[in-house]
């Protein structure tokens, strides 16, 4: 069967409107920063998949061994009837999901949601043709704005994985915990994957890797602002910096003006002085403790929680009450 044609939630002109006002936001602010949804245009999505293969990057591999070992449970305890995956990429652990409730009979529809158009055409068509007898509707969209208009009706299970949930501030993790109980029926039940606090000696190269895949990815946000907002940002002027913040627990993305630099954007001009940074993306790391709070907090039963063998990452099985 093939997908059916995307659902678009988010048109180019929403995309762009927001693309502009974030950056005039962002980069109007002291310390500037950008939201990171904007990194996943073609080639962002491209470079994140490569960064799910690269030896530092162990969220991919950590969170796939948990999904090998539980996704049995997961399918039999949800009995799910439609699968909604939010912030989708290339879907490739989801898979591990969809066999296993192919296995057990039950699941009718696939829902991939995200921003990034070309990993959904992508995705929703090899999804389609390897799971013959599945619906497969995939939704361009912003998780961070439209969980209100998910699909609705029969048992559903939403996940969202990647430990994506830590790249949202604490105040956006909390509207979205919030938003997404509004949109879920009790016994629903969200899947969610969070990198855990650990060694930082570990976190730190999972976003600095040495063959810098990474950075060409954290900069790539530069030359999306180049090519849709006519600005001249020189990519290469800025370095890369992964920052681990131990108060805070999370990893700060940032790039460095590597010299004074006058970019003009928007028709007005920005301003970096040497080694003035911005801030990209915040990824946060969890102790499983706080991710139950968080959840109950916004009213979900935590059900199951699981890691994989080393401990490094930590998928919950919640449900909404
Ligand atoms: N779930 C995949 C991909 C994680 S990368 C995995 O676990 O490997 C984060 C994904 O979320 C990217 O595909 C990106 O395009 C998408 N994304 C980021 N911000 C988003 C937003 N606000 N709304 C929808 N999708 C978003
Ligand atoms: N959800 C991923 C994470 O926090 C996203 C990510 C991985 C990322 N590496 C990155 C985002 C580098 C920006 C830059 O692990």
């Amino acid at each position: 069967m093939s997908a059916e044609p995307l659902e678009i939630y988010l048109e180019e002109q929403d995309l762009a409107e927001g693309l502009r006002s974030d950056v005039r936001v962002g980069l109007t602010a002291d310390p500037k920063w950008l939201p990171p949804k904007w990194f996943y245009d073609a080639r962002g999505s491209e470079l994140f998949e490569e960064i799910t293969r690269l030896p530092e990057y162990y969220p991919t591999r950590a969170e796939r061994a948990v999904l090998v070992e539980r996704a049995g449970d997961i399918a039999a305890s949800t009995g799910a009837k439609t699968l909604i995956e939010l912030g989708s990429g290339s879907s490739e652990k989801t898979r591990l999901l969809l066999d296993a409730f192919t296995r057990r009979g039950g699941l009718g529809t696939f829902v991939p949601l995200d921003v990034s158009v070309s990993a959904l055409l992508r995705s929703t068509e090899q999804i389609a043709a390897d799971y013959p007898g599945l619906r497969v509707r995939g939704i361009v969209g912003d998780f961070t704005r439209q969980l209100d208009r998910l699909p609705t009706g029969g048992r559903r299970l939403v996940a969202f994985l990647g430990g994506t949930i830590g790249n949202l501030l604490p105040a956006e993790r909390a509207g979205f915990l919030a938003a997404m109980r509004a949109a879920l029926e009790p016994g629903d039940h969200l899947l969610i994957g969070t990198d855990l606090v650990k060694d930082p000696a570990v976190i730190v190269p999972a976003y600095d890797d040495a063959a810098g895949v990474t950075a060409e990815f954290n900069r790539n946000v530069l030359r999306v602002i180049n090519r849709e907002l006519g600005a001249d940002f020189d990519p290469a002027a800025f370095s890369h910096v992964a920052y681990w913040d131990p108060e805070r627990e999370w990893i700060e993305m940032r790039l460095r003006a590597q010299r004074p630099m006058r970019v003009r954007v928007l028709g007005w001009e920005v301003d970096f002085a040497a080694g003035e940074e911005l801030r990209t993306e915040v990824s946060a790391k969890f102790h499983p403790a706080g991710i139950a709070a968080e959840l109950a907090a916004a009213g979900f039963r935590r059900e199951e929680f699981w890691t994989d063998p080393d401990g490094l990452f930590g998928v919950t099985l919640a449900r909404a009450d």
